[in-house]
């Protein structure tokens, strides 16, 4: 494990380690991000007290791994936060952990050819530990929570990053034992907030309105719309909230 003071981004310092020869297993941590970035290019706010880590996988059973291993490693990341005691840690798709509807951690999911014969996938996760949200609104986008406003207690950043490993860890094996996702898919349908609600889907310039019904075995969104199942592989999703 390499452990940075400050750095641009614990994801591109993970590619550029793969690139160098560094192998699957490979975590980087940083207590600062100056450049930490999200989803769809946008930035990371990574102020001293939130956890910020990447870790290097290799893909065991397929070649179009990215999207499960994201929502593997969200469902590691809700078992962890919910260790420390904070209830209510819910998924919404691809792989944002909520809690009430606000964020409280995010990740982000790259893949990187090695050489021609080895993919790696480096998993970027991004939690609001002990930085309260009243220090940090400027910067927020949306709806946003902490584990420190949760709680009400700071919590220690090295006990969630090595109980979100050993959740990781725990998932991949179970994935390769059954040579399956199935277990890993079951735990995120049933820690899920966005199946069952109206979404709202943003792909390229277009949107589209419906009730999101399922995922798919390659963690794709199922959503009923007027025009009938559409499956969504890569856009963003907004819960409009209102059941089924
Ligand atoms: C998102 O919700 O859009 C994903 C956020 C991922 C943030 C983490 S922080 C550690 C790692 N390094 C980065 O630059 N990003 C990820």
């Amino acid at each position: 494990m390499i452990s940075i003071d400050s750095i641009d981004s614990t994801n591109r310092k993970t590619k550029e380690l793969l690139v160098q020869g560094e192998s699957e297993g490979l975590i980087v941590t940083a207590r600062t991000q100056t450049a930490g970035r999200g989803r769809k290019d946008r930035s990371w706010y990574s102020p001293i007290g939130g956890l910020y880590f990447s870790i290097a996988l290799k893909p065991r059973i397929g070649p179009e791994q990215a999207p499960l291993l994201g929502l593997l490693s969200a469902c590691a990341v809700a078992r962890g936060i919910r260790s420390l005691g904070v209830e209510n840690v819910r998924l919404k798709w691809p792989n944002d952990v909520l809690v009430q509807q606000h964020k409280i951690a995010g990740i982000l999911s790259e893949s990187i050819q090695v050489d021609d014969n080895h993919l790696r996938i480096v998993v970027g996760i991004g939690v609001n530990q002990n930085c309260p949200v009243s220090e940090m609104s400027e910067h927020l986008r949306w709806p946003t929570t902490s584990i420190i406003d949760e709680l009400g207690k700071e919590t220690s950043i090295e006990a969630l990053l090595c109980s979100i490993v050993n959740e990781m860890d725990e998932l991949l094996q179970a994935v390769e034992n059954d040579s399956s996702y199935a277990v890993v898919l079951e735990e995120w349908r049933r820690v899920s907030s966005t199946l069952g609600t109206r979404v709202r889907i943003y792909e390229d310039e277009k949107t589209t309105d419906g009730i999101a019904k399922d995922i798919g075995e390659d963690g794709s969104l199922i959503v009923e719309t007027d025009e009938g199942l559409m499956k969504v592989v890569s856009g963003d999703v907004a819960h409009l909230g209102g059941m089924e």
